[in-house]
């Protein structure tokens, strides 16, 4: 595996590649890497002739500071597991390299219509920090395709607006969540809870599994399974944030047209905050 510390060391193998007829994927990440991303990484390898992945942990998407500092590093790990997962490339880029002003980026990218609520309205600025880092880091590896796990619905909802809205020559493919053996989503944050709190994590899936069981009774309020998805999380011990039954195309509410739904939810366990959802196909 090649690993890119530079711009120019980058591009000097991308244009390479792209030069002999390469097609490239693209998977940007944020590094501590688990099985969810690995899938992201064959998945890439199933469609594309070389695979890029990016560890860069982007301080202008952390609305809060104390989970940046917090957010798990561990290079030397990721580094082995991409070399047996078969990447061509890692870029590893840092904080002077990505905004040259520190942590502010003179030009942001922001995808209004789909940030402003669910993630959007808890985590202020979060979005515009997502779309500003991949649309550079598009630009930077310009590759054909680019794999998003669909455990950040939003976030893959975001990307592919913005693609959209800026014909960007990249096609986004989406991976199912990869979950553990009791139905935890994966996500870098998990390893931060503590045992307790990931003995109940579990409950999140499974109460929205539950909600999903029920939106197949007919006339049921979704107000209603929202809220009583809502309390039984919160009787559990978690601090939650929202339980939320939306369109699943553009995350709009519900209405008579929707023909796919998702249900959503975000909440904390002391320190740390889960998210998940269930496409409901
Ligand atoms: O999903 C993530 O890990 C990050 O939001 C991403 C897409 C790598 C951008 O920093």
């Amino acid at each position: 595996m090649k690993v890119s510390k530079t711009i120019s060391s980058l591009k000097s193998v991308i244009s390479q590649w792209r030069l002999g007829g390469q097609r490239i994927g693209f998977i940007p990440t944020m590094g501590h890497l688990h099985a969810g991303h690995i899938e992201l990484v064959n998945q890439a390898r199933s469609h594309c002739d070389k695979v890029v992945v990016s560890i860069f942990v982007n301080p202008l998407q952390f609305n809060e500071a104390s989970d940046f500092e917090a957010y798990p590093k561990t290079l030397d790990m990721d580094q082995k597991k991409l070399i047996s997962a078969k990447t061509d490339l890692l870029f590893l880029p840092d904080n002077e390299m990505m905004y040259t002003n520190g942590r502010v980026a003179t030009t942001k990218v922001c995808v209004p219509e789909i940030t402003q609520e669910l993630e959007g309205e808890h985590r202020p600025g979060h979005f515009d920090g997502v779309s500003t880092v991949v649309n550079k880091l598009f630009n930077l590896v310009q590759p054909c395709m680019a794999f998003f796990g669909e455990k950040d619905y939003q976030q893959l909802l975001l990307v592919r607006k913005m693609v959209d809205d800026l014909n960007m020559p990249v096609k986004i493919q989406a991976v199912p969540t990869h979950r553990e053996e009791d139905g935890l989503a994966m996500s870098s944050r998990n390893s931060r809870l503590l045992e307790d709190q990931r003995k109940l994590a579990p409950e999140l899936y499974k109460v929205l599994q539950q909600l999903v069981q029920k939106l197949e009774i007919p006339d049921i309020s979704l107000q209603e399974v929202e809220l009583a998805a809502e309390k039984l999380l919160k009787n559990q011990g978690f601090e939650v944030e929202y339980v939320s039954v939306r369109d699943a195309y553009n995350l709009q509410p519900v209405t008579a047209q929707t023909t796919v739904k998702v249900v959503l939810a975000a909440a904390r366990l002391g320190k740390v905050r889960l998210i998940d959802n269930i496409v409901v196909r």
